[in-house]
């Protein structure tokens, strides 16, 4: 796909966003607030999403519905990597490449996110750290664009704050590393913008304000406004 895809848009809807392995939605919330119309999809049944759900694998979904969603973001589990390993502690498979090629049949936008482990799998990601947009925790996480959509990176700030150490309580003045069986779902809550999660849905999540930017992104990409 070398040439854009511009967003479709239906005027008085909102564009319409498939958010695959969408878990409990922290990038979807993101994405509503940057004026998207969000459906989820999870092979697990995921009751905490906030916003229309459908259980489902998500290659499959997105190889027969992907075509009428005008954005799609994908945040595959990945194996084989040990940071990958460690910190999700399961089984998945490796969705990376299969999700990649199930994306470019649909011929729209997407993105695909994932963590540092995966990033030789990843093809020109861009970083996103939380003081990037004033998120107090340093959580990196990595997007491919693709399907016509790019992303610039932007300047990554120093980490200045010193990191409570993993699985301990966070000290004042001291960032959260909120991974694994991390202590304080409520400052996690606080900190990433996620307050309908717990800890299963934290550990995992991608905070809002990193897809906000992302969709926003998306939307003047297509010479569109955000909607109202
Ligand atoms: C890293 S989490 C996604 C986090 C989410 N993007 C967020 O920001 O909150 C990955 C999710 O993929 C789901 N998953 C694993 N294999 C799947 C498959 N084949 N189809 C759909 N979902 C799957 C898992 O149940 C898990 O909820």
């Amino acid at each position: 796909m070398t040439q854009p895809i511009p967003i479709r848009r239906v005027p008085g809807q909102r564009p319409r966003l498939l958010d695959l392995f969408c878990c409990q939605g922290g990038a979807a919330k993101g994405y509503t607030d940057a004026g998207f119309d969000v459906t989820g999809v999870d092979l697990h049944p995921q009751p905490r999403y906030p916003y229309r759900f459908v259980q489902a694998d998500a290659i499959a979904f997105v190889l027969t519905h992907g075509a009428g969603f005008d954005f799609i973001h994908a945040s595959p589990p990945c194996q084989h990597d040990s940071e990958c390993q460690r910190i999700q502690g399961n089984t998945h498979p490796d969705l990376i490449a299969p999700t990649r090629t199930a994306l470019e049949a649909t011929g729209r936008p997407w993105v695909i996110e994932n963590v540092r482990g995966a990033v030789p799998k990843l093809r020109g990601p861009v970083m996103l750290c939380g003081p990037m947009f004033g998120v107090d925790t340093y959580r990196h996480r990595y997007f491919e664009p693709g399907g016509g959509f790019t992303l610039p990176q932007p300047e990554h700030p120093a980490h200045t704050v010193q990191q409570a150490k993993m699985g301990r309580p966070v000290p004042p003045g001291q960032y959260g590393q909120f991974v694994g069986n991390f202590s304080g779902v409520g400052l996690a809550r606080r900190v990433m913008g996620v307050p309908w999660m717990n800890r299963d849905g934290i550990r995992e999540c991608i905070p809002p304000a990193y897809t906000r930017w992302i969709g926003a992104a998306a939307l003047p990409t297509a010479g569109l406004g955000v909607a109202a």
